[in-house]
């Protein structure tokens, strides 16, 4: 499967995975199209899912999800990995009300888990300027982790700021704006199945 998203694929006039009308409604206001769908997503996770699942045979493998928007990634990446496996959560933020990225990046829920020694997997939603990623493995390395990699749904790595390592991608994307799968705008439209390009 190629995961270098360059065009956008479905016009939005013609949704396939809608479920309601007032999603249907609100999305008209703020998207111009689909970007990734929902099977293309599915598809992508199940790859992820089982090359993961080889690469951590025999760990002490912990997935930590990074909330909010990496919630729905999460949930679904760790019911395609097959091996055992420790679930922990952080949460992170760094945006605003707006799609301005920040430096700021602020821990609001702290990770509770013991990491030491485990082989973390940090599963997040995008890797945008970096700045977050990088605050984030900083974190986690003062837990004494005996690893620590990442596996991020999306990468913009047109706007990077930051230099940061990403070990799993499911989707290289341009410098859009995308809301959907988990990712908010202004706190919304993270229940869309799909990943849409944002419009304002
Ligand atoms: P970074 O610190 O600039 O790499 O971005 C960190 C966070 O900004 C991500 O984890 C997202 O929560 C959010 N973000 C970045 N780009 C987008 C986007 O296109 N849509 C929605 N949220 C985004
Ligand atoms: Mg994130």
């Amino acid at each position: 499967m190629d995961w270098r998203i360059k065009q956008l694929t479905i016009e939005l006039s013609a949704p396939k995975n809608i479920r309601a009308r007032e999603l249907s409604t609100a999305m008209k206001s703020r998207t111009q199209s689909i970007l990734i769908t929902e099977s293309q997503i599915g598809e992508r996770v199940r790859e992820l899912g089982r090359e993961i699942s080889g690469d951590y045979a025999n760990s002490d493998l912990v997935l930590l999800g990074v909330l909010k928007g990496g919630v729905v990634f999460f949930t679904d990446l760790m019911r395609a990995v097959s091996i055992p496996v420790r679930c922990e959560f952080v949460q992170i933020e760094s945006y605003g009300a707006n799609c301005v990225s920040s430096e700021n990046v602020e821990v609001i829920h702290g990770i509770k888990g013991n990491l030491r020694n485990a082989d973390v997997l940090v599963v997040e939603d995008i890797v945008d300027t970096g700045h977050s990623l990088n605050f984030l493995m900083n974190y986690v390395s003062t837990l004494q982790p005996a690893s620590v990699r990442v596996c991020s749904l999306l990468d913009k790595p047109g706007r990077r700021v930051v230099p940061v390592s990403i070990d799993y991608v499911g989707f290289e994307i341009d410098d859009v704006f995308v809301i959907g799968y988990g990712l908010d705008y202004n706190q919304q439209y993270r229940n869309l199945p799909y990943v849409a390009v944002c419009d304002d």
